[in-house]
């Protein structure tokens, strides 16, 4: 099978569309013929030799969209269409960005039965996760609020407005230029530019009752949430700096991990199914583009996830 993979860490020039063989399937596991895998911060560190890793060859890829073509487990039949997300495991040398993915069932969310995934429905995997934990265990969002999001222009945010509108709260975007508009058209009721004139008031207004950070410093971005409001920071790198403003503001902080839940993912994916969330896709690769896509991440000037089309390999 095909399989992008490193052997050692560094730029995105490391990464290489390889042959291996296919993984052996172990007791309790599924086969998963993959369709697409979204390229996110998590492997550009893992790459990079940021996270805790073992032995080379490394796989790279968090996400996936797949059937299952084998099964060692009663609880996933042949035929079934899923969407999986990795853990950060220690020493982990297994991706999504393969042909073939041996995977443990906790890892996979169940699409509805009749339902053939999309390659763009990868967008919504790893993003979708992350925006869930957000706002369900983050910032509890409630009908009737509001809420901004910071760095809507990911999939995190774009897809935390989606599912903020569908729980009946209002949302406000700060993006980049390029993402104003898939802010709207997905239920922002208003979106900046986050280099725009009107940023220092909006982060001092104090009008939102809840907030989720993608991008940007939280520390700035707290005062505009109303004392005793929420925030979800995604970068927990980042929120540790946020603390003594969180204090001083009187705002419920917390950082969010994706990490990964097969019944959150079949929840994402049955609303996938539905149509009830819209994937938006900044841009599609080949396989032997991951290094490629690795490079444009964070380049800015984008609107929506970067996903791998595993159609397009060339045969090795
Ligand atoms: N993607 C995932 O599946 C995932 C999963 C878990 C955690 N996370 C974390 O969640 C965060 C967001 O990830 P993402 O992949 O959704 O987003 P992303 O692809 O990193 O995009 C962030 C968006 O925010 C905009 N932006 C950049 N700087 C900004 C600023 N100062 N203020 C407001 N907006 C700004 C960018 O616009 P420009 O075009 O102007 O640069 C871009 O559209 C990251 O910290 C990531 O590590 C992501």
């Amino acid at each position: 099978m095909w399989a992008v993979q490193y052997h050692r860490c560094g730029g995105p020039e490391v990464l290489r569309v390889e042959d291996e063989p296919a993984p052996r399937l172990r007791e309790g596991q599924v086969l998963v013929r993959t369709l697409a895998s979204a390229v996110s911060r998590i492997d550009v560190m893992y790459r990079r030799g940021r996270l805790p890793h073992g032995l080379f060859p490394k796989q790279t890829g968090f996400d996936a969209v797949g059937q299952v073509v084998d099964s060692r487990t009663e609880a996933i039949v042949p035929g079934t269409w899923v969407a999986v997300v990795l853990g950060l495991e220690p020493l982990r040398s297994r991706g999504t960005t393969v042909e073939l993915l041996a995977v443990e069932p906790s890892r996979c969310g169940l699409f509805p039965h009749g339902y053939t995934p999309r390659v763009e429905d990868c967008a919504l995997v790893l993003g979708g996760l992350t925006a869930l934990r957000a706002l369900r265990d983050g910032v509890r969002i409630r009908p009737g609020e509001r809420m901004l999001v910071v760095g809507a222009g990911g999939p995190v945010g774009l897809a935390a407005i989606q599912m903020a509108r569908a729980c009946g709260a209002g949302v406000d975007a700060v993006a980049g230029r390029a993402a104003l508009h898939s802010c709207l058209t997905l239920g922002a009721a208003e979106a900046w530019d986050h280099r725009g004139t009107e940023m220092s008031e909006l982060r001092a207004s104090q009008r939102y009752d809840a907030l989720v950070v993608a991008a940007g410093k939280p520390s700035e971005w707290l005062p505009a949430v109303r004392r005793g409001g929420r925030a979800a920071i995604t970068d927990g790198g980042a929120w540790p700096g946020s603390i003594p403003t969180a204090l001083r503001t009187g705002v419920r902080s917390v950082p969010v991990a994706a990490g990964h839940g097969s019944e959150e993912l079949t929840w994402l994916a049955r609303r996938i199914a539905r149509g009830d969330l819209v994937p938006v896709v900044g841009r599609r690769y080949g396989p032997d583009g991951v290094a490629r896509a690795h490079a444009e991440l964070g380049a800015g000037g984008t609107c929506g996830a970067r996903i791998i089309d595993h159609r397009q390999t060339r045969i090795l």
